[in-house]
């Protein structure tokens, strides 16, 4: 059974949104858990989404006990588990499984693991993370579809990255709290994630310093233990839900946001005309008319985020005139302007770059979700387009969105979910 989202296009929108707990951070917030060797650990403000689920099978899998006391909030007790090789069908769902590389080199000094699946948004090499781990003393053999990482010992290590990737920095962030002495990563990823994961971490009783800079500094420990933590809210799905203001709402308010962390969108939102009132941890957003056209370069936070490029793509077939969007972090992420195209956008593809003409009237149709955030631009298409748009392949939008459908019908738009017999 495979489900499809039908959208009735033209429904105006109005009320107000709370932001889930952010995905990217809860997807290495979880696998972080099981560097604890004294107890457990409390997380609240856990979305529900199915890549939380793939995780927690992976947890159990390893032996590690969760539990779900109460709505979003997971209690992980990794006290008896076991460095099993991971082989798991789960961890081929999702490109975060790759955390537990850190996690049990960190906690074990070995692990073994298959490659980890994910979005396909182009190439998504792992390099820098197996460098990281090099840099500590570990031993990467790659053999039939798995990775074999061991270590003596692991010891502290001057790290530069050659890009700053958020991935590479949190995996070596992991493995190194439990290395002997001093680790710095040079040239890290400054993604608000990072800072979460961090700050867990040190609740833990690690020792990092510089999280949100490019200079991160890792004082290894001897082991780390439980504590309490509360994720930040998801800037991902706060901007996409701005995206969908600006295109659809009579106003919308959005809460649990920290405006700090769209503020790219929020200057590219007022750049097309877009009405944005920002609060303290709430922003108000009004469709925007007479919307005019804009450039987009997406880069490493605080840029424009790469995530909320497939979701603007969409607003940007409703301004006046030629925007062009050149995407510099996944090159080939533009699966998402083929099924716009369906939908009546004139879009058109140059290496890593889409120029948008506008404005154009859309028309519901079959489109398919090819990965996550094409889900969330195809949402946004479906929502301002003339009749229904079905939207297939919806288990990525699954992956990463809190019960999208549920908050947009709260608002008012006409969302059905259906389950097709294949
Ligand atoms: N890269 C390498 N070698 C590496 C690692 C990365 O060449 O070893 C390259 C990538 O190919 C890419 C760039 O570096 O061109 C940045 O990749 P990064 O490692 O920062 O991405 P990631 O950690 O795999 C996370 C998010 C993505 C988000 C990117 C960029 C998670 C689980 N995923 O991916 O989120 O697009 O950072 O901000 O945190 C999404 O949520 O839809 C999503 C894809």
């Amino acid at each position: 059974m495979t489900q499809v989202l039908k959208i009735e296009g033209q429904h105006p929108l109005k009320g107000v949104v709370r932001i889930s707990g952010s995905k990217n951070a809860t997807v290495a917030l979880i696998p972080a858990t099981i560097l604890s060797s004294l107890g457990p650990i409390s997380i609240i403000g856990v979305p529900h989404i199915s890549d939380v689920e793939s995780l927690n099978h992976l947890l159990e899998f390893l032996n590690v006990e969760v539990n779900t006391p109460s709505d979003g909030h997971l209690v992980i007790d990794p006290t008896h588990l076991k460095n099993i090789s991971l082989d798991h069908p789960a961890v081929n769902k999702l490109r975060a499984s790759y955390y537990f590389m850190g996690a049990l080199l960190g906690r074990f000094k070995e692990v073994k693991m298959k490659m980890p699946g994910g979005c396909y948004l182009g190439p998504r090499p792992i390099d820098l993370h197996l460098k990281g781990f090099e840099a500590l003393g570990a031993h990467v053999e790659y053999t039939q579809g798995y990775y074999h990482i061991k270590a003596e010992k692991l010891v502290g290590a001057k790290i530069f990255l050659d890009i700053s990737s958020v991935g590479a920095t949190i995996n070596i962030m992991l493995a190194a709290t439990l290395a002997q002495g001093r680790t710095t990563i040079e040239n890290a990823a400054k993604e608000p994630e990072i800072i979460d994961v961090a700050t867990m971490l040190n609740r833990m009783g690690a020792n990092i310093k510089g999280a949100g800079t490019n200079v991160i500094t890792i004082e290894g420990v001897e082991q780390l233990g439980g504590t309490f933590h509360e994720i930040i809210p998801d800037r991902i799905e706060a901007g996409t839900y701005m995206i969908i203001a600006a295109a659809a709402a009579e106003e919308m308010i959005i809460e649990n946001v920290i405006p700090q962390h769209v503020e790219s969108l929020i200057s590219k939102l007022k750049d097309m005309g877009v009405s944005v009132e920002v609060e303290r941890d709430h922003v108000i957003i009004k469709k925007g008319i007479d919307l005019k056209p804009v450039d987009v370069k997406t880069l490493p936070y605080p840029g424009f985020a790469t995530d909320l490029q497939q979701p603007l793509t969409t607003l940007l077939t409703q301004a006046k005139g030629e925007s062009i969007v050149n995407e510099t972090i996944y090159t080939e992420r533009f699966k998402h302007c083929l099924e716009l195209q369906r939908l009546g956008a004139n879009i058109s593809l140059s290496p890593a770059t889409a120029t948008i003409k506008g404005e154009t009237s859309l028309f519901g149709d079959h489109v398919t979700a090819t990965d996550l955030r094409c889900g969330a631009a195809l949402v946004v298409a479906g929502l301002i387009a003339q009749g229904t748009t079905t939207i297939h392949d919806v288990y990525h939008i699954d992956r990463g969105y809190d019960e999208l459908d549920h908050k947009l019908i709260a608002l008012g738009a006409k969302i059905t979910r259906v389950e097709l017999n294949d």
